[in-house]
């Protein structure tokens, strides 16, 4: 199956959303990938429910909001009534996966767990056959442009076998450091949705960033 990209809006000029969003759009993007932090699970602060409005009014593809707060709860409701499509919180930051999974998936999204670069996948297995997606941190979440961290690939592997072995059919998405260079090891260990931030927004041209990341696998656009 061919991967998606989802470029994510947090390397984008924030000044000016419509317009990177309408140009991401027209390059060739599949998703649009939404970093919501609150400077307290992460060390960073990006945009809170009236941005994400603005945002689901102009966006015209699939969104994909990548919860990076301690309380994802309450954004569940209110993310699900503006149209998002992928909600994903992190393992990390809650007690209760299990409810929320079952609570995002009632709202009628796609239900995802995001896991950091340093917590093992063994701590959701139970869940597995409960997600739509699972979220795998290339990079420690708060920041665009850092270095791929390459170990995290194993989570992926791990997690292609598992869903083929069990009969399951969550998809696998990544998030960090990806480019060109490493688009294939990406998309070779299993990956489905392939989020790549500065590669795209940080580039000249960004119909040629995005098809060289889905032509860069071998496979075709
Ligand atoms: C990091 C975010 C990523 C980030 C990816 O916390 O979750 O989505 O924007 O950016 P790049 O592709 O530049 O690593
Ligand atoms: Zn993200």
């Amino acid at each position: 199956m061919k991967h998606k990209i989802a470029p994510s809006l947090l390397s984008a000029d924030f000044s000016r959303l419509k317009e990177e969003i309408e140009k991401v759009t027209e390059a060739g993007a599949d998703i649009l990938h939404l970093d919501i932090m609150d400077g307290h699970f992460v060390p960073n602060l990006t945009f809170g429910i009236p941005v994400i409005e603005a945002i689901c009014k102009v966006a015209k593809i699939p969104l994909d909001a990548h919860l990076m707060v301690t309380n994802p709860d309450v954004y569940i409701e209110s993310l699900a009534k503006m149209g998002v499509k992928y909600f994903s919180f992190h393992a990390e930051a809650v007690f209760h996966s299990h409810r929320l999974l079952q609570k995002i998936k009632g709202c009628g999204m796609k239900a995802g767990i995001a896991l950091n670069p340093g917590t093992s996948i063994m701590s959701i297995i139970d869940l597995l056959p409960e997600v739509d997606f699972v979220l795998v941190m290339t990079v420690n979440p708060g920041f665009g442009g850092q270095k791929f961290i390459d170990f995290c690939l194993d989570k992926v592997r791990f997690l292609d076998n598992y869903r083929k072995e069990k009969g399951l059919c969550y998809e696998i998405e990544i998030d960090g450091g990806v480019h060109s260079d490493n688009i294939k090891a990406v998309v070779d260990a299993g990956t489905d949705i392939v989020v790549a931030g500065s590669y795209v927004f940080h580039s000249d041209n960004y119909r040629e960033a995005i098809m060289s990341l889905k032509r860069s696998s071998g496979k075709e656009v």
